[in-house]
């Protein structure tokens, strides 16, 4: 589907009014909506909490004369309009009723009471509808909403502010303070815009911290989440003060739970087998409260069980201009590694100075994937088989000198099509990442091959050869996802 620079212009002043909701939406995604007539922008909106207006109606109310003045004109909304009852009637219906043209979205709604259906709905009203629109910044912009939506549990992004040697504290607990001040006005914005900040109990005895919003704006205060299997959490702690603290526990101590739920606290027993808080059962209690984002702001311990039990899904880390010595605690205390092959691969989606620390935020392979339906990984593996058998084909019929390579290339290329189209829909950073340009860069090879025709032999040879290279190359290539 083909826009204008004009409908990319619309798009990003829309994902610019839904970014106002960043601090306060949730449980409800992050939504902005431009109406354009004439080339001219008529109204916009923005959903700015759950129970109010969502941003399609607040874009028509803030058409100046309303009535008929929509009639016609190319609404861009960043989500698809719902086309369900929830707390505010569907925002398919008002469009319709408006008398719109022409729909364009950044992205179909993940949650499955909408799903496509509001687009079906409009479309069915004779509206022309266009979706995927800057969809991968929507993506991003509400990622704990996909994620809540399609994996039942929150985005959870790991904080840590570290040295360049990778130190996080002192041997004794000392870590106040490592970073510079820009970068901790920048990790309370993350806080903000998070619906949970998780801890665990080695930092509530250290640090003492209040895991609150202090530096930025903000109408909403996130849930404060501890990690405490035996409920040692001092009833004076900081974390405690001002409520909405959830303390996850794996043992029920009778009177040490009274005297934290006496100071407001919420206890959740959520054991594993080892004795300790179910760490992948907390994050989808979580997500069952209606919690999008998690910024877990730990220490070594529980920062390497997040990781080793796969609950991370992002990290945000904040590094130091400063060396602290090998004696002091690392970042993840994960277990030593005999091989190299092991190691916890991540993938860089952004880097940037703040102040005079660097911001790194990096993905993690494993969990980037996160987004999946029922045979997928079969589907994937069908499309790889035939697009083997492209290369194959176009092998065989350029060695016998016959026609017919562009059949085979054209298995080739479509196959080829498929296995990103399946793998950028799963993963919403993968055209950011090595893996999506090495398959872009594959594809584009075979369809200079599809161009030429058979025949053109330096060509050919040049294609396969690569492939095989690609298809041969060693572990770790393969692991940054260059084939
Ligand atoms: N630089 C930074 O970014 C940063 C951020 C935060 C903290 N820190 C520093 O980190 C230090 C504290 O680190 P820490 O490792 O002692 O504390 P921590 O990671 O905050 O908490 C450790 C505790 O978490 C619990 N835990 C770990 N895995 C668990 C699991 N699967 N289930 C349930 N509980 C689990 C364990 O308690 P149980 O044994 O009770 O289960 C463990 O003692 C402090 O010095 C603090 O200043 C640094």
């Amino acid at each position: 589907m083909s826009f204008s620079a004009a409908d990319h212009a619309f798009m990003a002043r829309a994902l610019q009014l839904a970014r106002r909701g960043l601090y306060s939406t949730s449980p409800n995604p992050r939504v902005g909506c431009v109406i354009v007539r004439d080339g001219r922008v008529i109204g916009e909106g923005w959903h700015e909490r759950a129970g109010l207006p969502h941003a399609e109606v607040e874009a028509l109310n803030a058409i100046v004369g309303a009535g008929e003045a929509a009639k016609g004109a190319t609404v861009y909304v960043t989500l698809e309009p719902c086309s369900h009852f929830g707390r505010t009637p569907p925002c398919a219906d008002a469009l319709i009723a408006a008398g719109i043209a022409r729909l364009v979205v950044a992205m179909q709604d993940p949650n499955p009471l909408v799903a496509g259906q509001g687009l079906a709905r409009l479309a069915a009203a004779g509206i022309e509808v266009a979706s995927g629109l800057l969809g991968a910044d929507a993506t991003e912009l509400n990622i704990g909403f996909v994620s809540r939506m399609t994996r039942g549990r929150p985005w959870l992004r790991l904080k840590v502010a570290a040295s360049l040697d990778g130190k996080t504290a002192l041997n004794n607990g000392v870590s106040q303070w490592i970073t510079g001040p820009e970068a901790r006005l920048d990790a309370h914005a993350w806080r903000a815009r998070s619906c949970a900040v998780l801890t665990g109990i080695g930092t509530v005895r250290d640090d003492n911290p209040r895991l609150t919003v202090r530096e930025v704006q903000t109408t909403r205060q996130p849930l404060k989440v501890v990690i405490d299997s035996r409920l040692e959490t001092p009833p004076d702690a900081a974390v405690l003060e001002g409520g909405k603290v959830l303390i996850a526990a794996a043992q029920d101590h009778g009177a040490r739970a009274a005297a934290l739920q006496g100071r407001g606290a919420e206890i959740a027993l959520l054991p594993n087998a080892q004795g300790k808080v179910a760490l992948d059962d907390l994050l989808r209690e979580l997500g069952r409260r209606g919690i999008n984002e998690v910024l877990a702001e730990a220490g070594t311990r529980l920062n390497g069980s997040l990781l080793r039990e796969g609950c991370v899904d992002e990290l945000l880390i904040y590094q130091a201009p400063m060396l602290i010595g090998d004696a002091a605690r690392g970042m993840f205390g994960l277990a030593e590694l005999a091989e190299l092959s092991g190691v916890t691969r991540l993938d860089i989606i952004e880097r940037r100075a703040v102040g005079a620390d660097f911001r790194i935020r990096a993905v993690l392979r494993e969990a980037d994937d996160h987004r999946d339906f029922p045979g997928r990984g079969l589907l994937i593996n069908l499309l790889r088989i035939a697009h083997i058998a492209g290369l194959a084909g176009i092998s065989a019929v350029v060695l016998a000198g016959a026609g017919g390579a562009r059949n085979w290339g054209a298995v080739m290329l479509i196959s080829g099509l498929g296995i990103v189209a399946l793998d950028a829909w799963a993963n919403p950073f993968y055209f950011r990442q090595a893996k999506g340009i090495g398959t872009l860069l594959k594809v584009a090879l075979v369809l200079l091959l599809v161009a030429w025709e058979a025949g053109r032999l330096p060509l050919f040879w040049f294609v396969l050869a690569f492939s095989v290279a690609l298809s041969h190359a060693p572990g770790r290539l393969r692991h940054r996802g260059l084939f």
